[in-house]
Parts: C-alpha cells; structure tokens; sequence
C-alpha cells in the first residue's frame, strides 16, 4: 500500500527515531510499503519518519533503470560502521523537499551493518550514489535532513518555498 509522504517542515521529520526490535510481519509489511511508495514518487531512498512512522527503517534502491534489474533494499536499523576520509560531492534530493536540489559532501564509502527482513544481519561497503544515499536516509533516522549540511540563508530560503508549497496543497 502506497503511503503519504511529510513534506518538510514537519516536526516528525526532525525526531529520533527508535531501533526496532524483532522483526515482525507488520515491520516486512511496512517495509513492502516504503518501497511501494518510493519507486512511485519516484525515488532511490525513503526513510520511515517521512512518512510518519518514528522507527529504524529505510529502504533503497539506487540501481538505475537501464543499468540493470533493481536491488530493493530494506535496512532495519541500519549503522555505519566505517567510513572513508576522501569525500565525495553529490546533488542531493529528498522526497520530503520536492524539486530542491543542492551540493552536499559526504564521505565517499562507508561500510553499513543492518538487519534484513529475514532478521539476518548484513555488512556491506557502499560506494558512489548508494553511499550518498545510504547516509542521506540514516540521517532522517536521526532527524537530519539533507539542507542541515546547507548554509543557514540557503536552508531558510528552501524551508520558506516548502512552507509555502504545504500552504498551496492544504487549499487544494
Ligand atoms: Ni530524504
């Protein structure tokens, strides 16, 4: 089932979310979920407190199109465990602030521990895009949105538009 997606600014966006614990039916589901409503956004990553739920739970798939068949991936409480001092600069995105887009950098490869729905955990190094987008959702995890790492004029300027978007969707 498709869900609704918070659009910044939204105070659950900003919360800490807590780590889930045994896996359940009701989390796989939620899981099949946000991987539903991300690829009809359409998107390459989504975070559980986008839409409204506060728990360790992300989901992604940064295999473009004709590059190959894609690789869903759900991460429940997903941490980096590792990470490389050279960096890298990406234009980054997020479903919560539509069609706003700015530099961010970020290290370059990180290693990631996770639990996966079948309650196995996993490690895995990621590089280039999925490493930026792998960080880029732990991060709404921890109530950080990518216009944190922005200059505060830039952010104000982007949650301004935002507020206003929100403003012009209530009244339909
Ligand atoms: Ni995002």
């Amino acid at each position: 089932m498709k869900r609704s997606i918070l659009i910044h600014p939204d105070p659950r966006l900003k919360k800490i979310c807590t780590e889930v614990p045994d896996l359940s039916d009701e989390l796989r589901t939620l899981a099949d979920d946000m991987l539903e409503t991300m690829y009809a956004a359409p998107g390459i990553g989504l975070a559980a407190p986008q839409i409204g739920i506060l728990d360790r739970l992300i989901v992604l798939d940064c295999v473009k199109e004709e590059d190959g068949p894609a690789r869903p991936l759900a991460m429940f409480n997903p941490k980096i465990i590792a990470s490389s001092d050279e960096e890298n600069v990406y234009e980054e995105g997020c479903l919560s602030i539509p069609d706003q887009y700015a530099e961010v950098t970020r290290p370059k490869m990180v290693q990631v521990e996770w639990v996966d729905r079948d309650g196995k955990i996993q490690t895995e190094e990621f590089d280039g895009l999925w490493a930026t987008c792998v960080q880029h959702e732990i991060d709404h995890l921890d109530g950080k949105l990518f216009i944190d790492y922005l200059k505060p004029l830039k952010r104000q300027m982007i949650t301004r538009k935002m507020q206003k978007l929100k403003r012009e969707r209530a009244r339909g």
